[in-house]
């Protein structure tokens, strides 16, 4: 008997190319999305798109924050929603794009929206990072730290896929990475 798919893949992207040039990590994470069942839903959203209010630590003063508004609810909702959330950021400066890391100090907040139960309701979806840069050993402490993160929520670590990034196009000829998104996401 068939069985339906519930899974529901959110892939937050996170490259400040210019609207219309698709990234090599987007290219790559297509290509991992591309092996997923016909019948698991994909969301994508491109977080340098998103107009985020910038984020206040307000732990020791409110101690609590209002709901999300606007586009910081929109993405907040998404999350919520997804079984899967799979972060495509390439690596700048060793690290996050600051998009992605906004997006991170938000979940500072939603820990503390009265009635959320942010850290409850994201503890079982797995989280995965499609990355790409100029060679993997500059990749590392990107990929520890989004590890680290899914490890303080308690989310299940899905694991990084690397390709070998640089002009648009140029991580399709890392036949290696390119083998390896086809399974990279079969197991969640
Ligand atoms: C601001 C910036 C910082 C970068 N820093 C690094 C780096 O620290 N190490 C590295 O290997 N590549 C670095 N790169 C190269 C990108 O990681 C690489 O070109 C990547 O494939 C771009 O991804 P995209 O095509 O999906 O936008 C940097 C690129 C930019 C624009």
């Amino acid at each position: 008997m068939h069985t339906p798919d519930t899974s529901h893949y959110l892939f937050l992207c996170a490259s400040t190319r210019e609207p219309g040039h698709e990234g090599n990590t987007e290219w790559l994470a297509r290509q991992a999305a591309a092996a997923l069942p016909a019948n698991a839903q994909q969301t994508w959203m491109s977080l340098p798109r998103l107009q985020l209010p910038a984020f206040v630590d307000q732990r020791h003063t409110t101690g609590t924050y209002a709901p999300p508004e606007g586009d910081l609810k929109t993405l907040l909702d998404a999350t919520l929603a997804a079984t899967h959330l799979v972060l495509v950021a390439p690596v700048y400066w060793f690290s996050i794009p600051a998009p992605l890391k906004a997006y991170l100090d938000h979940w500072s907040a939603f820990l503390r929206v009265p009635g959320l139960d942010f850290k409850a309701r994201m503890a079982p979806k797995p989280l995965y990072l499609v990355t790409t840069s100029g060679d993997r050993a500059k990749a590392q402490p990107m990929i520890d730290s989004v590890q680290l993160c899914a490890q303080f929520m308690g989310m299940p670590w899905g694991g990084a896929l690397w390709g070998k990034g640089g002009a648009p196009g140029a991580v399709a000829q890392d036949a290696e990475a390119v083998q390896a998104a086809a399974r990279f996401l079969s197991a969640g």
